[in-house]
């Protein structure tokens, strides 16, 4: 059966990341039998131009049928002035509502080359890789009500509501505890249950559910605030994080940090599984359209290739191939090869085409 992939390479950089990916996609239809079928789609301002929207209606349609979508990065100077409706964020944001996408997964991994180009005592992130899951359609930024009312004495008041349902922390928590047994087989589940309501839920629901269907699993709780100072003085203690959306925000961008320069992030958004037992997801680097090196070819793929290796291991169960394209970008970096953002002494500077075909070489 066709393996189908819709690409929306976007705006700024993400073109030139997402063709050092089709190069991947080519190599493994060719020599290995991959059988991807790819469509391509515009999204961002680049959608914006040709459509007048953020997304089509018709790439829409091809998102919701592929089995994964490939996303790049939208945005940029010339799109600032555009309504906010058509702003091409609302391409991403769209995708992320249709497809249902609930569960964000930010990895953090430390590749060794880099370790000493982090900035923490490098023996904290050598062979540092962590999992935060985030839950990523809920809570507060969700919630109702949401508004800012004038309290008639001068004072005005900004609410936003922190709202989470039996059902959604269930499903977060089952994709936590499903990933780590691919991986340590250990969660931490992060809230703040000493203060919030929807923190002693979050903690009942998650202890139900493993005791339910993963008692398997080794399960720790961690309130959110203890879990960054955790995260920064100790990150290695940690395997998959699962925690809400707000909370998972700010950690998984302190995780981020733990491992260098944002052209190396990948991530990965997924959905609920089908009658079949497919999930849709979307995966793009974590980096957005970096307008200040577009169209120089200096970009760093890394992380967009690395958003490729785990749609092979997520969407695909490709994971002896994932494996493969991970440890051939530790490879490239181990023999000295960088791109400008994770350049350090003594290595030889590449553009972003160099730096691809490395790794499709690796
Ligand atoms: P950015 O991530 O685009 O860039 C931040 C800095 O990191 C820049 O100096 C950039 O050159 C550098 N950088 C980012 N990715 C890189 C890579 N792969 N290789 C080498 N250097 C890289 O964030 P910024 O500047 O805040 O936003 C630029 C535009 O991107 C804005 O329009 C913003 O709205 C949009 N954006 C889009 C996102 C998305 O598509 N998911 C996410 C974040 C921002
Ligand atoms: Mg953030």
């Amino acid at each position: 059966t066709a393996r189908t992939l819709l690409l929306l390479p976007g705006d700024g950089i993400g073109p030139e990341a997402m063709a050092e990916v089709r190069k991947i996609i080519a190599y493994m239809n060719a020599e290995r039998g991959a059988g991807f079928e790819t469509d391509e789609g515009l999204v961002g301002g680049s959608a914006y131009d040709a459509h007048g929207a953020a997304i089509s209606e018709g790439d829409m349609k091809k998102a919701l049928a592929a089995d994964a979508v490939l996303f790049g990065a939208v945005g940029g100077p010339k799109w600032d002035a555009v309504p906010y409706e058509v702003r091409p964020e609302a391409g991403l944001l769209r995708l992320r509502k249709d497809l249902k996408l609930f569960a964000n997964l930010r990895p953090a991994i430390c590749y060794p080359a880099l370790a000493s180009a982090s900035s923490l005592k490098p023996e904290l992130v050598e062979g540092l890789d962590i999992l935060i899951v985030r839950e990523l359609t809920g809570g507060v930024y969700f919630g109702e009500p949401k508004e800012i009312i004038d309290l008639g004495n001068g004072q005005k008041r900004g609410i936003d509501t922190q709202v989470y349902d039996t059902y959604e922390i269930e499903r977060i928590a089952g994709v936590a505890f499903e990933l780590a047994r691919t991986r340590q087989n250990r969660v931490c589940s992060m809230e703040k249950r000493n203060v919030m309501k929807s923190g002693v839920l979050w903690n009942q629901v998650v202890t139900e559910t493993h005791k339910r269907s993963y008692s398997d699993v080794q399960l720790e709780h961690m309130l959110a605030d203890a879990g960054g100072m955790q995260l920064v003085r100790a990150p290695k203690q940690f395997d998959v994080i699962v925690t809400d959306n707000l909370f998972g925000d700010m950690l998984s961008d302190v995780a981020a940090m733990l491992t260098g320069s944002l052209g190396m992030l990948p991530s990965a958004s997924l959905g609920a599984p089908d009658a079949k037992g497919q999930r849709k997801a979307l995966y793009e680097p974590v980096h957005g359209s970096a307008p200040d090196i577009a169209g120089k070819g200096i970009a760093n793929p890394i992380a967009m290739i690395a958003s490729f290796a785990m749609c092979l291991r997520y969407s695909f169960n490709m994971v002896a191939d994932a494996d493969n394209l991970e440890k051939a970008i530790a490879e490239v970096l181990d023999s000295g090869i960088r791109t400008g953002d994770i350049m350090a002494e003594g290595c030889r500077k590449v553009g972003t085409a160099e730096m691809g075909d490395a790794i499709l070489a690796a």
